[in-house]
């Protein structure tokens, strides 16, 4: 039997429109969200990104500036900006996105935004108050996945949840959320012996390796829940998941394809959480 497949894109679609709705009535109270992206240099990546995520605060009448920094700009200098949009009114969200060129370093820049301002969660104020379980914001990859675990009523408590990958922004988290909500969690990375059978162990496997197709059927427990963050490209460029979707839609019982899976969920959660940090302003 097939594996149900959990459409991102119309979760991410239907959160939206609740969300525009929130962005009108926050503006008849004379707020506009108001959300900054930092982009430095011009890596290709980033830059596609970054067009997604101010194309969607567009739909949803959040205002939104993407300031674009030349490669060579200095850590000084960028640590300027983001102590200029720290104190600045219009802008309830800041997002320096990553990676940035090397001779700056990342954390410091992450430590400089006002975690009231962050909307990636990356702050380690922000990660310190997820660890303890008294989540502010979020890193928006999780944020979405427990969005769309819980849109398709998956249940999580007493579960084997087993994440491959460790990353500050993905892995880590993803696995903190999970345990708050009682699941047994494993994580899993590039050291671990015998991954596989670990793997399929889980009745929710998170991929988040950004290997392509690196999850085949012999991961996959039957029945297993797959949520695949992968964002890689094939050969022939085409995007393709961490998970080889074809033969792991035919034992699991539920799947997120790619594109159409978690990707659009990261985006709409971002934008979500600009509009909680506007509506804090309010209070
Ligand atoms: N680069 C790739 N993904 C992300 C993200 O979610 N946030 C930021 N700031 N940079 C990224």
């Amino acid at each position: 039997m097939s594996a149900t497949i959990i459409d991102g894109k119309a979760l991410a679609d239907q959160l939206s429109m609740a969300l525009k709705k929130e962005v009108a009535a926050l503006k008849e109270k004379g707020t506009t969200p108001g959300l900054v992206v930092l982009l430095v240099g011009d890596n290709q990546a980033s830059q596609v990104y970054v067009r997604n995520k101010e194309k969607r605060a567009q739909e949803l009448g959040i205002h939104s500036i993407v300031e674009r920094l030349p490669a060579d700009i200095s850590e000084t200098e960028l640590l300027e900006r983001v102590a200029f949009y720290n104190q600045h009114q219009e802008y309830h969200g800041i997002l320096v996105q990553l990676p940035l060129p090397k001779h700056i370093n990342e954390e410091k820049i992450i430590l400089a935004i006002d975690p009231k301002k962050d909307v990636d969660g990356f702050h380690p104020i922000n990660m310190g108050k997820l660890l303890i379980g008294k989540p502010d914001a979020l890193p928006c990859t999780p944020y979405g996945i427990m969005k769309m675990l819980e849109a398709y009523d998956v249940e999580i408590a007493g579960k084997q949840a087993v994440v491959i990958g460790r990353s500050n922004i993905v892995g880590k988290p993803m696995a903190q959320l999970l345990l708050m909500k009682d699941a047994t969690v494993t994580i899993t990375h590039s050291k671990t012996q015998n991954l596989a059978e670990l793997a399929k162990t889980a009745d929710i496997l998170v991929a988040a390796i950004g290997q392509g197709h690196f999850v085949t059927k012999d991961f996959v427990k039957p029945g297993a829940v797959v949520i695949d963050v992968g964002m890689n490209h094939d050969e022939n460029g085409k995007l393709i998941g961490d998970v080889k979707f074809d033969e792991v839609k035919e034992i699991a019982s539920m799947i997120t394809p790619v594109p159409r899976g978690v990707g659009p969920m990261t985006i709409t959660m971002l934008m979500a959480q600009t509009v909680d940090h506007a509506k804090r302003t309010l209070n």
